[in-house]
């Protein structure tokens, strides 16, 4: 069902609305967290409810994420997916432009709080960003890096990068993350504004992907924003993935996955992985963590030492 929606979505004729219509939509209203249409009554993950209207007024709240592991059949976070590729794809152009806003509220880091977290991280040897968008961080991360990697699914993000970044120094790959094999091993991997888009079925997925493209010692930076910004949203539950609804400069709309972490549960589900992770609060929206990969297996040694029980 994915591919046929992501190629319809990608042929960009006239409304995009049907996108909603493939998915299973929960209709939550943005005050209240209750379902709108039926009248108040609690939320359940994986409830199908026939798409209502939204709130324009309203500024979102969170819906608590569901674990949805209990619900199985996770058809729709590849509708999900493949909807947030193709809506970050065509807001590229508008992406970070506050007067062209495509939520309730815009949510950006200052400048010089990027640079700070960048400072105090110190990016240094051989860097992956994952999800690099335009390149705020790409710029930062730059001033570090021996050499930076840059991974995006979108064509018109990594164009952008490019122009604005200016540098020979990026090597620019065009990848969806969620089905990318690491092509090497690097000191560091970043990304920031990207785990919110990681459904929590894909969650373990994804980290070992980025277990797998570190090097021994190596160490993953990432940031985003935390459950506070949840305020800032609408949020929906679509066939059991935390959601939230985008709006394009010229009216069409998109669902995308966007999952809002607390700092010490996102650290304790690392940590429960066997990551050593520590994550924080930064201002008034944002976490930023860091975080060693859990230590592989030692090699056994063969032939055995002398000595060494067997059996
Ligand atoms: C919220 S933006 C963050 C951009 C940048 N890291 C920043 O903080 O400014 C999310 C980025 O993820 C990219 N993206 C979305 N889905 C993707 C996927 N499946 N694989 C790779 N990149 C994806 C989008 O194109 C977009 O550039």
């Amino acid at each position: 069902m994915a591919r046929e929606l992501l190629g319809a979505l990608s042929r960009q004729t006239g409304d995009f609305d049907h996108a909603h219509d493939a998915a299973v939509v929960t209709r939550v209203d943005a005050r209240s967290g209750r379902l709108g249409a039926d009248g108040p009554r609690p939320v359940h993950a994986g409830e199908r409810v026939l798409p209502g209207h939204r709130d324009q007024k309203s500024v979102g709240r969170l819906v608590e994420c569901p674990d949805t592991s209990s619900h199985g059949g996770y058809r729709d976070d590849e509708d999900l997916i493949a909807s947030q590729r193709v809506y970050y794809d065509l807001r590229a152009p508008d992406f970070g432009d506050v007067s062209a806003p495509d939520r309730a509220v815009p949510g950006l880091m200052h400048k010089s709080t990027v640079r700070a977290l960048v400072d105090e991280f110190r990016p240094e040897g051989e860097v992956l960003e994952l999800a690099c968008g335009p390149g705020t961080f790409t710029r930062e991360l730059e001033r570090y890096a021996r050499s930076l990697t840059a991974v995006d699914s979108s064509q018109q993000m990594l164009d952008r990068n490019q122009r604005e970044s200016r540098s020979d120094r990026v090597r620019y790959v065009r990848e969806d993350i969620f089905t990318w094999m690491p092509d090497g091993q690097y000191d560091v991997v970043f990304f920031a504004n990207w785990l919110s888009h990681v459904p929590p079925t894909r969650f373990d997925d994804f980290w070992s992907r980025v277990a797998r493209s570190l090097k021994r010692h190596g160490r993953v930076g990432f940031l985003d924003e935390d459950e506070r910004a949840s305020e800032y949203d609408d949020s929906l539950i679509v066939g059991g993935v935390p959601a939230a609804r985008r709006t394009l400069r010229d009216g069409r709309t998109f669902d995308i996955v966007k999952v809002f972490w607390r700092p010490d549960d996102l650290e304790a589900r690392l940590r429960s992985r066997g990551w050593n992770a520590r994550v924080r609060r930064v201002g008034e929206s944002f976490l930023f963590g860091v975080a060693e990969p859990p230590r592989q297996p030692r090699r056994q040694r063969w032939p055995p030492e002398r000595g060494a029980r067997s059996g």
